[in-house]
């Protein structure tokens, strides 16, 4: 793997949804986007994103997996904020893994997002021993291999995973020309995987965080629920706070207008040092999926 050199600066404080953090290729990257996950009627998606995007956000996050690639790519190009000023992030499935299947895979989701290029695609999940055997390394590298040369070719301005720990990415980089760029995990209080968090940080690798309110599940959570009143906040505008005063990129989804609005509205306070300890001390939950044990 080329060594690209390690940057440790590219964290910034960030104080608007409009304000990025860098990729260690250069590429800027809002701070916050807006998950589509189950938003699969082809009205919410669109209506969702349009909403989205006249509150402010610029990144979109979807996978083929979400299957409303058409409506995600309608929004985008219907909304009336030009191509260059968004964000669209886009997955390889597992079922597409494989250098010449993710290579169709993604065509397959550019045609449908009615996109000219992605600016971020990623690796769903990690092949693993369970399901694969021996085969989980070389599937895995292949897979990146595809992804590489996306970004060669220019048809993606980014390149990463998700849901990998450092087994996974050390193996990559094993045959890799890059790094990845970002690994998009599951994320949030509650739920911090700090060996994957630590090993990111030394390879310069951006966190995005999936589920950043444990898709709502934390949100009763009574600590929180306490320290959010202090800053007459919501539970989870404390959440998304917290996410970025640690330099990670939350992904809240929502298809209500007024909780689209709220998850965006989290750049005019900023956590102390204390509150960002205790809410780093609440209850461990476990993680809805181990990378380790999936089979899907
Ligand atoms: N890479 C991966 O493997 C992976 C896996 C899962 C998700 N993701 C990505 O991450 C995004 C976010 O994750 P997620 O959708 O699982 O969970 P999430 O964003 O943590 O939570 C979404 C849930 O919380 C509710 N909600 C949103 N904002 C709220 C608010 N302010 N107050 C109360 N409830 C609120 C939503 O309901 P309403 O819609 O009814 O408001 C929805 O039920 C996904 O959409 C997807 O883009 C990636």
């Amino acid at each position: 793997m080329s060594s690209n050199r390690r940057k440790k600066h590219r964290i910034k404080k960030v104080n608007s949804i409009n304000d990025c953090y860098e990729l260690y290729n250069g590429v800027k990257i809002p701070c916050e986007g807006f998950g589509t996950y189950l938003i699969d009627d082809e009205d919410d998606a669109i209506r969702a994103v349009h909403t989205a995007i006249r509150m402010g956000y610029r990144h979109i996050d979807t996978a083929s997996y979400y299957q409303n690639e058409e409506s995600i790519g309608h929004a985008v190009n219907s909304c009336g904020v030009p191509r260059e000023q968004l964000f669209v992030t886009g997955k390889v499935w597992n079922s597409d893994r494989g250098y010449d299947q993710t290579l169709a895979a993604f065509d397959k989701s550019l045609k449908k997002l009615g996109l000219d290029y992605m600016d971020l695609y990623l690796i769903h999940w990690p092949a693993n021993p369970k399901q694969y055997r021996e085969d989980w390394i070389t599937i895995n590298q292949k897979t990146w291999k595809a992804l590489e040369k996306l970004y060669s070719d220019g048809l993606v301005r980014a390149i990463g995973v998700s849901n990998f720990t450092p087994k996974y990415m050390e193996v990559l980089m094993e045959t890799a020309k890059m790094r990845p760029m970002v690994d998009q995990i599951e994320y949030h209080p509650g739920l911090m995987r700090d060996e994957t968090i630590t090993f990111c940080a030394e390879q310069d690798i951006l966190i995005e965080a999936w589920s950043p309110l444990g898709r709502g599940a934390m949100l009763k959570n009574e600590t929180l629920a306490k320290i959010a009143k202090k800053y007459h906040i919501t539970v989870a505008q404390l959440c998304l706070r917290w996410e970025l005063q640690k330099g990670i990129l939350p992904l809240p989804k929502s298809v209500k207008d007024y909780r689209i609005r709220e998850n965006a509205d989290i750049f005019h306070f900023d956590i102390t040092p204390e509150d960002m300890q205790a809410i780093d001390s609440i209850e461990r939950v476990p993680a809805k999926h181990n990378p380790d044990t999936v089979i899907f």
